[in-house]
């Protein structure tokens, strides 16, 4: 009986080994796997958007995908960099198109109010993080931003 047992043990030892192996095995298999689909998704990961500036090369998607440089979209530019704040109010942001508000802060002058959106102010973020947007843009942002509130 006892050598009958210990003869079980080692049987389920054997086991216990050949199922490690096979766990072993699949989880090299798996890795492998894993890699092929990350060198896949590779291109997808580096794809920066329109409108953003790209860690490299440092030109926007939209231009470097049209091989034009994309005209100025006042509107789109706010859609894609203000809005996220401006829509709302998000940290005491002047909403867009809120006349009363808007007419305050230009009463600092309207170059005054241009140079702040360009060099940031409290939470307002340098360029309101258009990285692609020149001050000329910044400018044509803030009159769209605004309404033009005079
Ligand atoms: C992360 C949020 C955020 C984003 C994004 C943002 N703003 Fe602002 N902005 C603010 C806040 C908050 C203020 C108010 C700052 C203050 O007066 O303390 C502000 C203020 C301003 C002002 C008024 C400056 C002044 O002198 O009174 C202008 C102009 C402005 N933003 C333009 C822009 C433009 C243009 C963009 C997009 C290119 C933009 N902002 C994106 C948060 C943001």
């Amino acid at each position: 009986m006892a050598v009958n047992n210990s003869k079980f043990v080692v049987r389920i030892a054997q086991l216990g080994v050949l199922a490690l192996s096979v766990l072993f095995m699949g989880s090299i298999a798996a890795q492998s796997r894993d890699e092929q689909i990350a060198e896949r998704l590779k291109p997808v990961g580096s794809v920066c958007l329109a409108g953003e500036s790209c860690a490299r090369g440092g030109a926007s998607a939209g231009a470097a995908a049209s091989g034009a440089v994309a005209e100025f979209s006042a509107e789109q530019a706010y859609q894609q960099n203000c809005q996220v704040c401006h829509a709302s109010g998000m940290a005491g942001a002047p909403k867009f198109g809120d006349t009363a508000e808007w007419t305050t802060r230009l009463e600092k002058g309207m170059d005054t109010v241009v140079a702040n959106a360009i060099n940031g102010l409290n939470a307002m973020p340098p360029r309101g993080m258009c990285m692609t947007c020149s001050d000329e843009n910044i400018a044509a942002l803030v009159e769209y931003i605004s309404g033009d509130a005079q």
